[in-house]
């Protein structure tokens, strides 16, 4: 379920998803107790497509705008017994999140906005989805810069992020690439363009 609380997950936000359970997958999360966090979760697309795929990972689900959280709470009602390892929460990025879940969590998924502050949008958009999930700053990178600089962070609670971007982003951002990870590959989306990010830390 969606309306005008939420960005509308697109066709490639699956690829997200499965950039994700992929990276998971690696740590174990077919058969082990595992943790994902989704930042900035919207109407829940991506955090509930994890805990319904793979059934012994809780995920944590995070964002700073509660009417979102309104619609991914309603759409949790809808996946059943999954449902019960989701957590829901309110904040700013990782300030969401409990400081216990530092170094326990596997993979920290985000779609956050990616839209400079000034660029022109389809009137379909602009029209229908909040401005707070599509626009970042003057270049559209000011959230995945912070997202990446709190993954790099000792103290959070991350070990890999995979993060969707506007199919340009990943090859002209270089600067996002070595900030994230001498391991930072590319992923495509459906349409074979360049789309997600994913870095990977060592683990001790
Ligand atoms: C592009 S939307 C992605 C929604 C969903 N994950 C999806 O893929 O459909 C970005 C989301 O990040 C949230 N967001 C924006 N700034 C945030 C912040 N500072 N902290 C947490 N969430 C934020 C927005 O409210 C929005 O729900």
């Amino acid at each position: 379920m969606v309306d005008s609380r939420v960005l509308i997950p697109r066709p490639e936000t699956e690829s997200v998803v499965d950039v994700c359970l992929a990276e998971l997958d690696r740590l174990g999360g077919r058969d082990l107790p595992t943790t994902v966090v989704d930042l900035g979760t919207g109407s829940g697309a991506i955090a509930l497509a994890v805990a319904t795929e793979r059934v012994r990972t809780t995920v944590w689900a995070t964002d700073e705008s509660e009417d979102a959280l309104g619609v991914a709470r309603a759409n949790l009602a809808g996946v059943g017994r999954a449902a019960a390892r989701v957590r829901m929460v309110a904040g700013d990025w990782y300030t969401a999140l409990p400081t216990d879940l530092a170094g326990s969590v596997q993979v920290l998924v985000s779609n956050p906005p990616y839209v400079a502050e000034t660029a022109e949008l389809p009137a379909e958009v602009a029209d229908w989805e909040p401005s707070g999930a599509l626009r970042s700053g003057p270049d559209g990178l000011d959230d995945l810069r912070r997202i990446i600089a709190g993954a790099l962070d000792g103290s959070k609670p991350t070990a890999r992020w995979c993060a969707r971007s506007h199919p340009s982003r990943p090859a002209r951002s270089p600067s996002l690439r070595r900030a994230a990870s001498a391991k930072c590959v590319s992923r495509s989306d459906l349409t074979g363009r360049s789309r997600a990010l994913v870095a990977r830390r060592p683990i001790d």
